[in-house]
């Protein structure tokens, strides 16, 4: 059987040209310094992105979500802002942002930007001037101020853990050496949190939104959507038994985590975007970051008068499992499809071990039952990161996985190298890590660096065109010497290659009416492991994740297979996507 080509699609009401175009959007995740370097000081930037912006065009996204650009210390890969209204010099300037704006809508992508209103940089102006302002002023009341505990306020104001390891307070040290309050941090002490009690603060983002919008970004990404607001009574968390420290568990009444009041900054932000309705390029979206689970929390967010969508990290998460995939595509179908809001379908980001990889260990990922989450099941970081992995088997289920991920009913997400099918470089020289995780977890965890490697693009050596050819710096993380097997220019005309499998399910979704938005009905004369669903008009998904191959169903034409299926078999670990 040999692939066909592209259905027509007949009904594009519902296809990027519309106001519902997220519903259905793919949306192609750049970490642009990581993405292309047009300057040749080894970090990728935005003129690179515009060089560029043909191939994610031709790859056929709807739109590009860009990780931080803004002028930042880079302690956390740019979630550490310093201006929320201008371009880190190394990745370029505003009038470059403009530029490629604009291009980007030439090409009918939509463009989203990242915003990261939890905590800024502490190089901030307004940080800084709280630094100096003292206890009990106006800017202190910007961030979250607190005397410490205990006879000279020795000890943080409550038990709570940063994200990245240690106390999420920092003690503030005055002019003369003498030790004062601390703030709040919930990633890395160079984050501080804003307060989100202050009206001035939702001043600022008001308007930092407005900002952006009327330049003509299509919308944000809310870094920790469920984060901003905290419980004002500042208890103790639970002990974790196995860390000894404050619990990061995400439980219900976590005075960090989804708290009530949250919703209400989400509104407010919904009126902004609403607000430009009747503008050319219509109302502005959101998708929120919130790691929630069950589907039901996340659901929350996604009200009709808040965040038009969020990400799915129960998807992200999900073991390589036939019946938890289920699980968590039901329950996701269930909690978002109640409140009217679209699901999305996400493997990949810049935080998470890439799936080519994840899907190769001895665990891949969280296995849902009939209760809920098996704890139990769960590796932890470090046990994760010690597990050898097979890219080989990974690479196939990826493979598979991304033919489900994009024939699922709602929106997807692609992080940039999916495409290529890279894997996580985890054998990265301990000198070249950069994520705090691996400093403040005192040199135990490596952290994201791993998934964060320069795209390759072409050649047979790094920088593998990243940079421009005669380039004196490296790129910024060392790019593994095999990687010429994976570059795009390697990939680009080989009919088995990754890239020509996501070229070929890109057309298809945009061309095929079933795909994108709407809903599914599952097979279930179909022997345990196998998930088969089916979508109108004529498509049905056959993902075989059992133990024995499936054979092929009579009279139905082949669209795409993640794998050879000539014999007339569905392998094990392999997808297929029909016509019937
Ligand atoms: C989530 C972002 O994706 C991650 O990269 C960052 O470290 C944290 N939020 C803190 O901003």
């Amino acid at each position: 059987m040999t692939p066909q080509s592209p259905s027509t699609k007949e009904n594009l009401s519902h296809r990027s040209d519309d106001a519902d175009w997220y519903r259905s959007a793919v949306v192609y995740q750049v970490y642009p310094r990581s993405f292309a370097d047009s300057d040749g000081d080894g970090t990728g930037d935005i003129g690179g992105l515009i060089f560029r912006l043909p191939y994610i065009h031709a790859l056929g996204v709807d739109a590009i979500w860009v990780n931080p650009w803004y002028p930042s210390p880079l302690h956390d890969g740019g979630y550490d802002v310093s201006d929320y209204r201008d371009i880190h010099p190394d990745f370029g300037t505003l009038e470059q942002a403009d530029e490629f704006v604009h291009r980007a809508h030439a090409l009918g992508l939509k463009v989203l930007l990242d915003l990261v209103p939890n905590h800024c940089s502490n190089s901030h102006p307004w940080f800084q001037a709280a630094l100096k302002a003292g206890p009990g002023s106006a800017e202190r009341e910007l961030f979250v101020f607190r005397d410490g505990k205990g006879k000279h306020g020795e000890q943080p104001p409550t038990n709570w853990t940063a994200m990245f390891g240690g106390s999420a307070w920092q003690r503030v040290v005055d002019d003369d050496g003498n030790p004062e309050q601390w703030y709040l941090h919930l990633f890395a002490a160079e984050q501080p949190d804003w307060n989100w009690e202050n009206p001035r603060v939702h001043e600022e983002f008001d308007s930092i939104l407005r900002f952006w919008f009327d330049r003509g970004l299509d919308g944000f990404r809310i870094d920790v959507a469920d984060s901003m607001a905290k419980d004002q009574s500042f208890p103790d968390m639970p002990i974790d038994p196995s860390t000894g420290v404050g619990t990061l568990d995400k439980y219900e009444g976590s005075p960090i985590f989804d708290q009530p009041h949250v919703h209400d900054i989400h509104r407010e932000w919904r009126r902004i975007a609403d607000s430009y309705a009747d503008s050319d390029q219509g109302a502005r979206v959101f998708v929120g970051e919130a790691y929630l689970n069950p589907a039901h929390r996340l659901a929350q967010y996604v009200h009709p008068d808040e965040l038009q969508t969020t990400f799915n990290f129960d998807a992200l998460k999900c073991a390589w499992d036939a019946a938890s995939q289920r699980r968590v595509i039901d329950a996701t179908r269930d909690a978002i499809g109640s409140v009217g809001a679209p699901c999305t379908w996400v493997l990949a980001n810049h935080d998470t071990v890439r799936p080519a990889s994840r899907y190769g260990k001895a665990s891949t990922g969280v296995i849902h039952t009939e209760s809920g989450i098996d704890h139990s099941a769960q590796p932890t970081h470090a046990e994760l990161e010690a597990m050898p992995t097979d890219v080989d088997l990974g690479r196939r289920r990826f493979r598979a996985a991304s033919l489900l991920e994009l024939a699922l009913p709602g929106g997807a997400y692609i992080y940039q190298g999916g495409e290529l099918g890279l894997e996580e470089v985890e054998d990265l020289p301990e000198e070249s890590l950069q994520d705090p995780t691996w400093l403040r977890s005192g040199r135990t965890i490596r952290g994201r660096d791993g998934c964060r490697i320069p795209i390759p693009w072409s050649g047979t050596e790094p920088p593998f065109g990243f940079s421009p050819d005669g380039s004196s710096s490296l790129p910024w993380l060392p790019q593994p010497a095999h990687w010429a097997n994976y570059t795009v220019e390697a990939q680009d005309k080989d009919p088995g290659s990754m890239l020509t499998l996501y070229r070929t399910l890109l057309a298809e979704r945009k061309a095929n009416p079933a795909l994108g938005d709407g809903d599914l009905s599952w097979d279930d004369d179909v022997p345990d492991g196998v998930l088969s669903f089916r979508r109108d008009p004529g498509f049905r998904c056959i993902v075989n994740i059992s133990q024995a191959p499936y054979p092929m169903p009579a009279g139905a034409e082949l669209i795409a297979a993640s794998d050879d299926v000539s014999d007339g078999k569905i392998g094990v670990d392999c997808a297929v996507w029909l016509r019937v």
